[in-house]
């Protein structure tokens, strides 16, 4: 669509939501409201994406920091029709204009693809017929049935109040057209604005036809003002993503305790239970089991896995067949290989963990490259950091660690080595033999427990 600039509206601060963030960077699933408008303007390939933002709200263009977006200030909110304006000599004059809104985040692709389409000969215009349609500008029509002019709420007459048709906002025409229009606008209306809406009679004047595109759903054209209409949006949106994942093979245990905050990857026969919260890529394989209350970011799980409740895992590599959790914590640049276990109150950070290797219990293993077979005893550190630097620690093959050991690194324990339990492990130890620091056990005949003075 290399012919549509399309024109974001964003300047309102958005006083219902009583935040001190401009509304448009409020988000759902995890993602400011306008971004996900940017996004779906940029799958229509558009030639150029115009943002318009208001006084003091530099920082949107600020936060969302999107190259593809040309962003423009409307210094005064004097009304939709002005803000458009603003954007007016960014857009060329043989450009469709599409103008979109930074507070209505759940607009699809296929809706706005409908409406240029309708822009290449027409004036189109987005509308829905709303039960209770107060609030809204409404949509006036002739007895032949065709669009005449939009009347907003408060400038409309008792009987022009009870049309249930309201326009969304969303449009689409030609923008040297829209240019001309734009120009003669007045603000002499009720709310002393410069209503885009206007331009619609004009279109009409102009001998122009308009031709009404509706969206699949209504949530796709609801804006939010406040709080509780973003949570409304936020579970909208998860129950769709829900139901996507269903339909490609998903048992999701309950459809509105799921969150997906990011694009997420699915093999089949994955099962996902309450309250897992799923981040940025995600990439599941087939036969995948993830419990209660884990939250998985930026990760890829291969088949097999089992990941159980409370588990956080965050730039990761799981390999096929690993089992991790209850409670396990693994942090960016882990990798496990095959068949690894990981269990309770483990944190494991930038670390290869080979096939088959096994830290179930209390231990944090951090730099570590880790051979295959291993088996890592309760309470395990690898003492990574002297307060200025960090060191790895490599582990061989078949390694057994006894349990509450430190590993002081940088160290190197060699294939098939033992360490005594209860051992601070400093120097390189040798393959295949048993490794201790303990000092020996005593026990003092006729030792007494001390009592407290003055008894
Ligand atoms: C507008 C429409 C109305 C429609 C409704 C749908 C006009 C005159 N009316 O009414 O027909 O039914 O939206 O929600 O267009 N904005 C700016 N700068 C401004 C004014 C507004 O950027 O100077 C932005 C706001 O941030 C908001 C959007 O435009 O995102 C709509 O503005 P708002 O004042 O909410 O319009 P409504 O009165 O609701
Ligand atoms: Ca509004």
């Amino acid at each position: 669509m290399s012919n549509v600039s399309v024109i974001i509206l964003a300047a309102g601060q958005g006083s219902r939501m009583k935040s001190a963030l401009p509304k448009v960077l409020h988000p759902i699933a995890g993602k400011a409201l306008v971004q996900h408008v940017i996004d779906a303007a940029y799958q229509l390939k558009v030639n150029k994406i115009i943002g318009v933002y208001g006084h003091g709200g530099d920082i949107v263009p600020k936060t969302i920091n999107d190259e593809k977006v040309t962003w423009v200030v409307q210094a005064e909110q004097l009304g939709t029709g002005h803000a458009v304006d603003q954007a007016m000599p960014e857009v060329e004059d043989s450009d469709i204009a599409l103008i979109l809104y930074g507070d209505v985040p759940l607009i699809k692709t296929e809706t706005l693809l409908q409406l240029i389409e309708n822009a290449k000969q027409d004036f189109a215009l987005l509308t829905v017929h709303l039960d209770d349609p107060s609030g809204y500008g409404r949509i006036v029509r002739n007895s032949a049935g065709q669009v005449e002019r939009i009347v907003e709420d408060k400038d409309s007459s008792d009987e022009e109040k009870q049309i249930t048709e309201i326009n969304t906002g969303i449009l689409a025409v030609n923008a040297g057209e829209l240019r001309s229009w734009l120009k003669r606008l007045d603000n002499s209306n009720a709310q002393g604005e410069y209503y885009l809406t206007d331009v619609i009679a004009m279109a009409v004047n102009d001998g122009m036809v308009v031709k009404t595109v509706h969206p699949e759903t209504e949530e796709e054209v609801l804006g939010v003002n406040s709080r509780m209409q973003l949570a409304e949006l936020e579970s909208f949106y998860q129950l769709s993503k829900a139901e996507c994942l269903m339909e490609q093979g998903v048992t999701v245990i309950d459809p509105t305790r799921l969150d997906i905050r990011g694009n997420v990857t699915v093999g089949r026969d994955v099962t996902l239970d309450i309250n897992v919260i799923l981040e940025g890529a995600v990439i599941i394989g087939d036969n995948v089991s993830i419990g209660a209350n884990c939250v998985i970011k930026n990760t890829t799980i291969e088949s097999g896995v089992v990941i159980q409740p409370m588990s956080c895992i965050d730039d990761a590599f799981i390999g096929t067949n690993c089992k991790v959790g209850p409670f396990a914590r693994i942090r960016p640049g882990t990798r496990l290989a095959a068949d690894a276990h990981v269990g309770n109150f483990v944190e494991i950070k930038n670390s290869n963990i080979n096939q088959g290797s096994k830290i179930n219990h209390l231990s944090y293993i951090g730099d570590t490259d880790m051979g295959t077979g291993v088996n890592i005893g309760a309470g395990t550190i690898t003492c990574n950091y002297d307060g200025a630097n960090k060191y790895r620690t490599v582990i061989g093959d078949n390694v057994f660690i006894g349990s509450d050991t430190q590993l002081v690194a940088p160290i190197k324990i060699g294939d098939g080595a033992t360490i005594g339990a209860g051992s601070t492990i400093t120097k390189d130890t040798p393959e295949y033999e048993l490794t201790l620091t303990r000092a020996k056990q005593t026990s003092i005949k006729g030792w007494q427990r001390p009592t407290k003075d003055n008894e």
